[in-house]
């Protein structure tokens, strides 16, 4: 096990991990929102998808995954994933940072999300779409309940819906029967709700189903935008991590699958031309 001395010190771009494609709708919001950062983005598309994985599974790939980020040279890792965000994020940050390096961070896309929900609602009733690892975790409840104690949280686990998304089937019959399956379990469970929160970074690559099937009283969450700003916040509060982030402008994607693969998908996505690189973690 590496630790801090055997680590680069010298600046790096900021990490971006998730399962599979799901953080580029983070990625893309950050890369907006500070076009001037460096981003190394990992996808471990070849063990997605997590939602449907234990606690302990999670954990473990997910911390694979930052102590890789952490040897390319990445002193921040944000997880641009809800799954490794409510199953890994707090052991790793109370339990390995220390141990690896106690000046490198790692944070999640939850709680920035969470931050601006109470301010979105207007009926105090809120349903949460997510991965069932992310549902059974309860961690919107629980950071919910700190927040804004006075919404009322249904929570809706989608499993079929990231396997759609990895496997390109956005516009197909079966998105249209688990988009609007899904949907209308969620509001005949809470009728009075007036906004949901897409809490997957994989969803929103499913948005037009979404769109369809959503009353269009009810308004969706898609959280990159919130992250991004949560993210710049922090880097204008924390200038000693500011200072170890490179400003070139770059973006690098490596994949634990098929490069070609990755980089045709996350081309069309990106809507720029990119490479990808395969990598074992
Ligand atoms: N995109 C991820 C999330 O936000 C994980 C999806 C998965 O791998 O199941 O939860």
């Amino acid at each position: 096990m590496e630790t801090a001395s055997q680590l680069p010190s010298a600046p790096g771009p900021i990490g971006v991990f998730d399962s599979g494609y799901g953080g580029l709708t983070i990625l893309r919001e950050m890369r907006e929102t500070m076009p001037q950062c460096d981003f190394l983005y990992l996808g471990d598309n070849a063990r997605a998808p997590y939602g449907t994985r234990s606690f302990d599974v999670v954990y473990e790939f997910t911390l694979q995954a930052v102590r890789f980020l952490f040897r390319q040279g990445c002193h921040l890792v944000i997880l641009a994933c809800n799954t490794a965000s409510a199953k890994a994020l707090r052991t790793i940050q109370q339990t390995d940072l220390p141990l690896i390096d106690s000046h490198r961070r790692v944070l999640g896309v939850i709680r920035p999300t969470v931050e601006i929900v109470g301010s979105l609602s207007q009926t105090r009733h809120v349903g949460i779409m997510a991965t069932q690892g992310t549902v059974r975790s309860r961690t919107y409840e629980l950071e919910l309940a700190k927040l804004s104690p006075d919404i009322q949280v249904t929570s809706e686990a989608c499993p079929m819906w990231v396997p759609l998304v990895e496997n390109e089937e956005y516009d197909s019959p079966g998105a249209d029967y688990f988009v609007r399956e899904r949907i209308d379990s969620l509001l005949s469970r809470d009728p009075l709700i007036d906004t949901v929160i897409l809490g997957c970074t994989h969803y929103p690559l499913l948005i037009g189903k979404i769109r369809q099937y959503m009353p269009h009283c009810v308004r969706i969450v898609e959280q990159g935008k919130y992250v991004a700003e949560s993210l710049k916040e922090y880097l204008m509060r924390h200038t000693e991590m500011n200072e170890r982030i490179t400003t070139q402008g770059s973006v690098r994607f490596l994949t634990t699958e098929q490069a070609e693969v990755f980089q045709t998908k996350a081309t069309i996505f990106m809507g720029e031309p990119l490479q990808a690189e395969r990598v074992q973690l």
